[in-house]
């Protein structure tokens, strides 16, 4: 059988693209802020619904210059969760400062909120969570604990592109957001990602940081970082924006599909994403509970021994990393949800272009 893949990216027709092609090849201007960057940054606000955009040419980097851009005290602790991708924990090191891990909630599998207070210490200064597979983390009682601290708030919605709650974008909560634009996410522009903000003093910083420091011609005002996104990559960008809304309408019904096949089966937990929420449709996990015959690893096993390519996001958890597993607070920390889920969470093949006979090859295994 040919592979299926855990999903497959979101291709802009060549035609169309062949036109913005001609586009930049006539302007010559390849990069640096150009035109189609620009009308692709004014695009994402009305889609993300935020009031400010900062494109960059990466996620990482993009959550490399949140951190960064907020001043946080150097060698300060930021309360971040272990069950995410590596680049999550990695942004806070690289910025000079310490992760802190805390433990998720089992359903959201997001950084559980009321654990946060337990792990704070003078030394605190800031949360970055994660909206894990699109899920929101409470971000209502992180609100409140970062007043009540004083504390920075970051949010990761690599995974949570368009998303919702009570009809409003993801990326207005904390003081910034970073949206990933890589190839396995819903929504591409081959490489890239953007941050999204509320206060209009962090645009010129945030400009800044992603253009090496530099302001104008003559004044750098910061150690920044090359962080741009080039034209192609936006082109890419402004041609996927006419059609992820398609492709979310497609995985509603493979959602629909494996929610009715799975749902019945003893053994298997489906996350539920709450109801003012709307969903980005980014990743299908499914939690493998004990009961279910055999383990999420065997499981992945029989999917690969017939060509079928799930996922086990996230594992190891951060805190297995040989960088962070040895840190003392790591070894004290109760993450007793984490460690257990770490070894249940498999995320199937999600893409809008799945067949109904992929799909059901994928549910008799599931069944047997
Ligand atoms: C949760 C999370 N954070 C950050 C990133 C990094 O984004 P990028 O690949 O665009 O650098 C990813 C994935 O790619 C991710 O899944």
């Amino acid at each position: 059988m040919e592979k299926i893949f855990v999903t497959q990216p979101l291709l802009p027709s060549l035609t169309e693209l062949d036109i913005h092609l001609k586009d930049i090849w006539s302007s010559k201007w390849l990069t640096n802020m150009g035109s189609k960057h620009n009308e692709l940054e004014t695009k994402l606000k009305d889609v993300l619904k935020v009031p400010n955009v900062s494109l960059f040419n990466n996620g990482t980097i993009a959550l490399l210059v949140a951190v960064k851009a907020l001043d946080l005290p150097y060698g300060s602790e930021v309360i971040t969760t272990p069950f995410t991708f590596a680049a999550t924990p990695h942004c806070i090191t690289w910025n000079g400062l310490k992760p802190v891990f805390c433990d998720i909630e089992p359903n959201t599998m997001t950084i559980d909120a009321e654990k946060i207070e337990s792990f704070i210490t003078p030394n605190t200064s800031a949360i970055l969570a994660v909206h894990v597979y699109g899920f929101p983390c409470n971000v209502e009682k992180i609100d409140k604990i970062a007043k009540k601290y004083n504390l920075k708030v970051i949010y990761d919605a690599a995974h949570a592109f368009s998303t919702e709650i009570n009809g409003r974008g993801i990326g207005t909560f904390g003081d910034i957001t970073m949206f990933s634009f890589h190839a396995t996410k819903l929504y591409n522009t081959i490489e890239g990602g953007c941050l999204t903000f509320n206060d209009p003093n962090l645009v010129r910083k945030i400009y800044n940081l992603r253009n090496f420091g530099i302001q104008s011609e003559e004044l750098v005002e910061e150690v920044g970082i090359n962080g741009k996104l080039n034209e192609l990559q936006a082109a890419v960008g402004l041609e996927n924006l006419k059609l992820y809304k398609a492709e979310q309408e497609k995985r509603t019904k493979v959602k629909a599909f494996y929610d009715e096949n799975l749902s019945k089966i003893k053994g298997i937990r489906i996350p539920k994403m709450p109801e003012n929420v709307t969903n980005s449709y980014q990743y299908y996990p499914i939690v493998i509970e004990e009961d279910y015959p055999i383990s999420r690893n065997e499981l992945y096993d029989k999917f690969k021994e017939i060509n079928i390519l799930t996922r086990k996001y996230f594992y190891p958890a951060c805190t297995d990393y040989e960088c962070y597993k040895n840190d003392l607070a790591v070894k004290l920390a109760d993450l007793s949800v984490v460690n257990d889920l770490k070894h249940k969470v498999l995320c199937l093949p999600y893409y809008g272009d799945l067949t109904i006979d992929m799909l059901n090859i994928i549910c008799e295994v599931l069944k047997k």
